[in-house]
């Protein structure tokens, strides 16, 4: 959307178009519609307002930005000048000042201290684990049984990440934890970050109790993989080796306990639930879809020919990977992507304060109905918009996520081991509904029924 701008005759200033948004009482429903169940309202917005709007949200002046262009000035352009307003997420949330909350020269060292674990050989390398794991799942599963799947593959991810980035195992307890641990934390860590100076998260109340109480469970587990790691001082050359070998330029110093920590807390929890929830959706996909399922198995069988996948076997597996980018598309698990604005910008014929808040929504750039023929529906054959910034799963820029190869890799050859061996049909009646937390999740899960494959 365009907006002129207003010149005055013979002047040199121009003022620029305020920002389009509600005003009155759209503003206060919009207030309340936000809170309670973002995703629509967010959706309504643009649909109302266009790609540029103001929204209410607190004292702060907050902007969706919805066109792709502008999108990646943001991400990328001049993504210096868009920071995740880091000490106050750090402060609140569960990752302290990992790599997906810490900022500047401090972030740009330690990404590249991260990056050799993420190398395209080293992943190739994790292929054969992720496989193991799969098996290791479904010799417990039979035919006839009916669970859920989003948690089925919660468990699962938990494992390869634990397994190939840490080189260690959870025993059945710790995934008890981390599974009561999960849903909580993401369910009451959004509004932490929209409004991180609220009295409310510093009062002694039964949630503030619970959510640190979670928090507490999960550091325990994260120390006891550290610890352990020290003792037996091995040298494991994967992210958590990279870590505790790391040593500052200047003072030969290693990281801090609680950097660490952050570090590795992050991709404990960045490095599983996303993948999970994209195969978790991948399943409602296939389970709806039979014709896609069918020739995602009939392509299963003729790379495969019935014996396991291999990282080697991934890039034919070629229409499988079209099915993962469609759910990607459809339902992406990082639905939200936010900035803050450090100093004054232009963003197309708008003028952005300082301070502002910029959110950016991949699931509606993924939904906009300017930039994909016929959005809501599953095709995993149609064609990419012609700007880049149109899908954007894993976001853009230099804080592109780490993990996007891992995390394809894996959803690939998790889909083909398990297809070979069951079909999975969704439990009739047993509600999908999105549940928009800091990542989109099933909010009931996904019941199935496992089935001999056909
Ligand atoms: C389908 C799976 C995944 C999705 C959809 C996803 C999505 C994203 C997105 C959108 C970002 C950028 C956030 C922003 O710009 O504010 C991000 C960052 C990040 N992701 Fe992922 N991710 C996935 C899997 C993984 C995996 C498997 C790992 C690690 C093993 C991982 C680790 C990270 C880290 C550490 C960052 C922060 C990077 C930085 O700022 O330098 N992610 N992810």
């Amino acid at each position: 959307m365009s907006h002129s701008q207003l010149t005055i005759p013979n002047s040199p200033f121009t003022i620029p178009p305020a920002l389009p948004g509600p005003n009155g009482w759209e503003m206060l429903r919009m207030v309340r519609g936000l809170r309670d169940n973002p995703l629509p309202h967010l959706q309504q917005a643009q649909q109302q307002y266009g790609d540029v709007v103001r929204l209410p949200v607190g004292r702060r002046q907050m902007v969706l930005v919805s066109d792709p262009e502008l999108v990646k000035h943001i991400l990328q352009d001049n993504n210096r000048n868009y920071t995740k307003r880091g000490e106050q997420i750090q402060a609140k949330t569960v990752v302290g000042n990992g790599l997906l909350a810490s900022e500047g020269e401090f972030w740009r060292r330690q990404r590249r201290l991260a990056q050799p674990a993420f190398h395209r050989q080293r992943i190739a390398a994790f292929g054969e684990v992720m496989v193991d794991e799969t098996v290791q799942l479904l010799a417990g599963w039979q035919h006839g049984r009916q669970l859920d799947i989003a948690q089925e593959m919660m468990n699962l991810t938990l494992s390869i990440v634990t397994r190939t980035l840490f080189s260690a195992t959870l025993d059945t307890a710790e995934m008890a934890t981390v599974a009561s641990a999960m849903p909580y934390l993401l369910r009451h860590t959004r509004p932490r970050i929209v409004r991180p100076r609220a009295l409310r998260w510093r009062l002694p109340l039964p949630n503030n109790r619970t959510y640190w109480r979670h928090v507490a469970a999960l550091d325990e587990i994260i120390y006891r993989l550290i610890a352990e790691r020290r003792r037996t001082a091995a040298d494991h050359p994967d992210l958590l080796g990279l870590l505790l070998a790391a040593r500052d330029e200047e003072t030969g110093e290693g990281m801090s306990d609680q950097q660490l920590r952050d570090e590795a807390m992050t991709i404990f929890l960045a490095g599983h639930e996303t993948t999970a929830n994209l195969l978790a959706w991948a399943w409602v996909v296939l389970g709806q879809q039979a014709a896609v399922r069918q020739r995602v198995r009939e392509e299963v069988t003729t790379v495969l020919g019935g014996r396991l996948p291999t990282t080697a076997d991934v890039p034919a597996l070629s229409y499988t990977n079209q099915v993962i980018q469609e759910v990607l598309r459809l339902y992406p698990p990082a639905w939200i992507i936010m900035r803050t604005a450090t100093a004054d910008d232009q963003l197309g014929d708008y003028h952005l304060s300082a301070g502002t808040s910029v959110l950016i929504s991949p699931y509606l750039l993924h939904h906009h109905p300017h930039l994909w023929h016929n959005p809501t529906s599953f095709d995993p054959e149609r064609p990419r918009p012609a700007h880049k910034f149109a899908f954007l799963p894993f976001g853009a820029g230099p804080r592109i996520c780490i993990g996007n190869q891992f995390a394809l890799m894996e959803a690939t050859l998790i889909m083909a081991t398990i297809i070979q061996q069951y079909d999975l049909h969704l439990v009739p009646n047993h509600p999908i509904e999105l549940e928009t937390a800091i990542t989109l999740r099933p909010k009931h899960g996904v019941r199935v029924v496992l089935s001999a494959e056909c």
